[in-house]
């Protein structure tokens, strides 16, 4: 490999210049091994959410990332391979239904997730709510599993893309988390380096997302397919709602609830839409347009391999779900619509009951959360409970409360309607 000067490597992307491809190889190796320090990779990103990077430099970035640990493969599988990735939000049980609906159809699923940080929920936080469930698998374990059941969602192991993971560490303490195609770079690197062959990206939109703004999410998607394009993996992205929460549980256990009930045929339908939507997209990349997926909901089937998926990882469906000690019901002031239910407040407030953590090592409650009695568009009248709020340590609840406050608005009439699904980047 050329030798580089990291110095001069960041001079030259302060001054808007494009880095070659020996550049960045150079910089992510060096970087990772610990040669390139923490300061100059700090002064790097921050020159980069400054001043961007073009699309070979992205994809280049990217493909650094992946060289930097290990590569999965499934090529020895009977089935195409397909997953799925959401930028993250409030109440977004969806990979829960997606992975065993998927799998139905002959099409395998392998879910490399991660845990909630912040107002998000974690994949593995949420499926450690049943007891017994094992996040962690072998690489051999997880193929094992892929060949034999279709689907498995567990953590991604040390040895996949070490370099996202520093860096990413990086980012969260210097102010350089947003930039674009470090985002992008992150997420594909880890998706991409899991060996999946097909991939759909579930970019939210809205308070309780990353990005806040269509235009910031669409940007965002269009890169993110870009890179998968040039990786060789068929890559699209849905944008859809994240103004207001996903069903109506939030919180570890009671998204775990919901996830069941959609998959024995009932729970939300805008649970339902969104999970139909993705099954329906991963299916059409894996070559698979001509299959009923809702129906797959409803007569059991993807429930069956959801319940052959916890097994195979530990889980004991039979034990009832952690339930909170304490709960405390919020109720409508007054009659009206409810306008507004703020995806943001109610993820912060679920965070503060103890469902999320603040620092990656804290522990979460598995039972705490809240659960929507009422959800946005809703006629309600004064008196009606709007929601609940569940928690071990009742102590949290002022500070939940605290964030729900200007979270919600009832108003004499309806305001216009927000559609679920927002647009569609197909490669
Ligand atoms: N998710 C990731 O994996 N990486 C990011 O940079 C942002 C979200």
């Amino acid at each position: 490999m050329s030798n580089f000067d990291a110095v001069e490597l960041i001079i030259a992307k302060r001054e808007k210049g494009e880095l070659t491809t020996e550049q960045i190889d150079w910089l992510v190796a060096n970087y990772t091994s610990g040669f390139v320090a923490d300061e100059q990779m700090s002064s790097m990103a921050m020159a980069i959410l400054l001043n961007g990077m073009s699309r070979r430099e992205i994809s280049d970035l990217t493909k650094a990332m992946i060289a930097s640990g290990e590569r999965l493969n499934y090529s020895d599988l009977p089935w195409p391979t397909a997953d799925k990735h959401s930028t993250g939000g409030v109440g977004d049980k969806i990979t829960l239904m997606l992975a065993p609906l998927v799998a139905v159809f002959d099409v395998a699923v392998p879910q490399l997730s991660g845990r909630g940080l912040g107002h998000t929920g974690g994949t593995l936080d949420k499926l450690e709510a049943i007891s017994g469930w094992q996040a962690n698998l072998t690489n051999e374990q997880m193929h094992a599993q892929l060949a034999k059941i279709g689907a498995v969602i567990c953590a991604a192991g040390a040895g996949l893309a070490p370099a996202d993971k520093k860096l990413y560490a990086l980012r969260d303490v210097t102010g350089t988390v947003e930039a674009i195609p470090l985002i992008a770079s992150s997420i594909m690197s880890k998706k991409i380096a899991e060996g999946t062959s097909s991939l759909v990206l579930d970019v939210k939109v809205g308070s309780g997302a990353f990005m806040k703004t269509l235009d910031r999410a669409r940007e965002l998607a269009q890169v993110l397919v870009a890179i998968g394009q040039d990786a060789g993996v068929k890559t699209s992205a849905l944008l859809t709602d994240m103004s207001t929460p996903l069903g109506v549980k939030v919180g570890n256990a009671l998204e775990v609830a919901e996830a069941i009930e959609v998959l024995q045929g009932g729970g939300p339908s805008d649970v339902v839409e969104i999970t139909v939507e993705l099954a329906r997209e991963m299916l059409r990349l894996a070559g698979k347009s001509d299959v009923d997926v809702a129906v797959a909901l409803n007569d059991g089937r993807a429930f069956d391999v959801f319940t052959a998926m916890i097994e195979a990882q530990h889980g004991d469906l039979s034990v009832p779900l952690p339930v909170a000690k304490h709960s405390h019901q919020v109720v409508a002031s007054t009659s009206g619509v409810l306008t507004e239910l703020d995806a943001l407040a109610v993820g912060t407030a679920s965070w503060r009951l103890g469902a999320g953590r603040a620092r990656k090592e804290d522990p979460v409650q598995f039972g705490a959360g809240i659960e929507l009695h009422a959800k946005r568009g809703a006629r309600v009248s004064a008196g009606q409970p709007l929601m609940t709020l569940h928690t071990d340590e009742p102590e949290r609840f002022e500070r939940a409360l605290a964030a729900l406050d200007g979270g919600f608005k009832i108003e004499a009439t309806a305001g216009p309607a927000v559609a679920l699904i927002l647009d569609r980047i197909s490669g």
